[in-house]
């Protein structure tokens, strides 16, 4: 039975440290969560035989299930319910999220997630990361073409994450990571839906699969030496695998002239490494800094013209 009263839960952003892209085509990749930055999802009961019905301020939209079924949030909505084992029913969902569309920040993920907990909440079922991860999952295939599941899986379980795609289900596994990271990130303000670079490298890959093939091949390894520097604390040696992956991910399409002024300006400024994080063509990057480093990266990002510019710790941690 769903409860009558107001349910607020919410869900964070993600950054991909390593691995974007070779990901979609199994090499493994390193992601974590934005904690500070998040998308919340409010449910309370509607008026009898209202149904349900959305509104979502940062999307410019409201909407009903009934009157827009193949809306992408209804269809997870109604996915949601179905697993619950609730009838859809009349309920208010307010959507709301801190996260910049098309940002390479997840936002996607995230009001996918926050929306699946709040109606597992309000239906008093607890489900697992794992559970709330697939029927996000579900949903991005739907609407994304080929996605990896990673956004997926680390706004869902909210910790640091090594991912390797794979069927039936992915390798997740928790890292060590000896030694706290601090990362800036600087959003270009330029906004780039993920399926497009997803999109553009499928037609590379298919057009030189070999050349493809390749590249991939150079960042799964990378993203293997990265785990490693992780799990010693060598934060100089992350930040210089941090350089050699956006090198790979510029000669795999991704890059834009904006991202590449904002990695050279932290990179100037004292960052220890520095590349894109996400789908790329707009959207952030991310710098490994000392805490020396942070603020005179944070004002050089900005004065290259940064539309947003935000700090994110990733906490020392004990892997499985
Ligand atoms: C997007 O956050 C990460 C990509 O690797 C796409 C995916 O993994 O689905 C670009």
């Amino acid at each position: 039975m769903f409860t009558s009263a107001m349910i607020s839960v919410s869900a964070p952003g993600k950054l991909i440290l390593c691995g974007e892209h070779a990901v979609v085509y199994g090499r493994p990749a390193i992601a974590a969560p934005l904690s500070d930055v998040r998308a919340y999802a409010r449910i309370e009961p509607g008026a009898p035989g209202s149904g349900l019905r959305f509104i979502a301020p940062d999307l410019g939209e409201t909407w009903t299930a009934a009157g827009q079924p193949k809306h992408p949030l209804s269809e997870l909505a109604l996915a949601a319910l179905a697993r619950l084992g609730q009838r859809e029913t009349d309920l208010i969902v307010q959507l709301r999220s801190d996260i910049p569309i098309a940002s390479g920040m997840g936002s996607g993920a995230a009001i996918g997630t926050a929306l699946v907990r709040a109606l597992a909440t309000h239906a008093g079922v607890e489900l697992a990361p794992e559970e709330v991860a697939a029927l996000v999952y579900a949903s991005e295939r739907r609407f994304h073409g080929t996605p990896s599941g990673i956004d997926n899986t680390v706004v869902a379980h909210e910790r640091a994450i090594w991912f390797e795609r794979r069927e039936p289900a992915p390798l997740i596994e928790t890292l060590t990571i000896a030694a706290p990271l601090l990362l800036v990130v600087g959003d270009t303000g330029v906004r780039s839906a993920t399926r497009l670079p997803v999109g553009a490298v499928r037609e590379g890959w298919r057009a030189d699969p070999r050349r493809y093939e390749a590249l991939f091949d150079q960042v799964g390894e990378l993203v293997t030496r990265a785990r490693a520097a992780l799990a010693t604390g060598d934060l100089p040696l992350l930040g210089a695998l941090l350089n050699a992956n956006q090198a790979l991910l510029e000669q795999i399409g991704v890059s834009s002239p904006d991202l590449e002024r904002l990695v050279a300006a932290a990179r100037a400024a004292g960052a220890l490494g520095a590349k894109l994080s996400g789908a790329g063509w707009g959207g952030v990057m991310l710098a490994l800094v000392t805490p020396a480093a942070r603020l005179a990266v944070e004002s050089a990002l900005r004065e290259a013209g940064a539309a947003r510019v935000l700090a994110a710790t990733v906490p020392a941690t004990a892997g499985a």
